[in-house]
């Protein structure tokens, strides 16, 4: 990465002359199978977020195909960048930077991205700036809470991580805790296919949940060692797939609301516990999720409950923001942008990228 100091930036424009004239990022992100552009104003004031996503071409197999999320992505990226420009009624000399997601993701899909972003870069003589996409999710929250700003705890969850941070700056945290196996949106997805109830999984499990008893079935809730803030999903996913054995062999009906409702809520309590056990052993007072599963109404329901009986402040996005979109990856990209961040056209991608 070139280290361009603070208050020149490459563009041309001192730090001064953006805070006065607002600097337009062009963002782009492609990393699994939401293909999206968008167009900010200093970071944090989002002019365009189009959001093209695979769900249905993905549904008939029951996960994202990669092969086939990279296709879609190269169909779709020139008919999203021209909607997001419009609706931002911005025009390419007036985007100061690009920012786009380089990693963590499906290799094919993030090179559709990183590949366009270049070309826009060099064909405009505009600055480069490559995002972690999860640092992107912790920055969904920069746009829907204008007053928040680090220091804070995130639990970041998706279906690619679980992790619980701290964020110690604007792109920078420390792992505190990790998933050792499954992240949970992976085990959602997992449960909610053995269940035969739909895709993608965290959504429908979400809903379905709502018409089930949580306590029909009692999961065991995976803990680890005392004190430890890393998750283990693994188990549940095959203490799901007992359950429903067992049943199937003893000739009962399953009631897949209720194994849904009693799968959550046995996830979410060991979630919900560790979060508020980071938070009250570090210095900060305030705790941020981030990531598609930060969507789900019982996670979002028990962390508001508990952190309000903990004193502590409680920071989510909105669901449009929840899941993957551009403005998230804009706004993480500005960030790096004006703390001298900047990438060249070598910027290549990497699915396993850390945070
Ligand atoms: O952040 P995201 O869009 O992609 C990754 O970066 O992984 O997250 C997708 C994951 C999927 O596993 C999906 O099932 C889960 O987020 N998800 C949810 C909900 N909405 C999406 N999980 C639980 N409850 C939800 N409401
Ligand atoms: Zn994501």
């Amino acid at each position: 990465m070139k280290t361009i100091t603070k208050m020149q930036l490459s563009c041309g424009r001192t730090v001064k002359d953006v805070k006065n004239n607002k600097l337009i990022t062009l963002a782009i992100e492609t990393s699994c199978d939401e293909t999206s552009v968008a167009l900010l104003a200093d970071g944090r004031e989002v002019l365009s977020n189009v959001i093209s996503s695979q769900i249905d071409v993905h549904k008939v197999f029951g996960g994202v195909v990669p092969e086939i999320a990279s296709r879609h992505h190269l169909e779709q990226i020139n008919g999203v960048f021209s909607e997001a420009m419009s609706e931002a009624k911005v025009t390419p000399d007036e985007i100061d930077m690009i920012g786009v997601t380089y990693g963590p993701g499906l290799v094919g899909a993030l090179l559709i991205g990183v590949a366009t972003a270049k070309a826009f870069s060099f064909a405009w003589d505009k600055p480069l700036v490559g995002v972690h996409h999860m640092q992107g999710h912790i920055s969904a929250n920069y746009i829907a809470h204008k007053d928040l700003k680090p220091p804070f705890i995130s639990l970041i969850i998706s279906g690619g991580h679980t992790n619980i941070v701290e964020v110690t700056d604007y792109n920078e945290c420390v792992t505190l805790g990790k998933t050792r196996d499954d992240a949970a949106g992976e085990a959602y997805d997992k449960v909610a296919r053995v269940l035969g109830i739909g895709y993608p999984g965290g959504p429908v499990i979400d809903k379905v949940s709502k018409e089930g008893n949580p306590h029909a079935v009692e999961f065991k809730r995976v803990f680890l060692e005392k004190d430890s803030l890393d998750f283990s999903f693994s188990g549940i996913k095959t203490g799901v797939l007992n359950y429903l054995n067992s049943e199937k062999q003893a000739g009962r009906d399953v009631n897949a609301a209720d194994v849904a409702a009693s799968f959550q809520l046995a996830i979410m309590e060991v979630i919900v516990a560790k979060c508020i056990s980071a938070v009250k052993k570090s210095k900060h007072d305030k705790l941020v999720i981030a990531g598609g599963v930060a969507a789900n109404s019982l996670l979002r329901k028990m962390l508001s409950d508990e952190c309000e009986k903990n004193n502590i402040a409680f920071y989510y996005p909105p669901l449009d923001l929840c899941t993957d979109n551009a403005a998230m990856i804009g706004c993480a990209a500005y960030y790096k942008y004006i703390n001298g961040g900047e990438d060249d056209l070598t910027l290549d991608v990497c699915a396993n990228l850390e945070l």
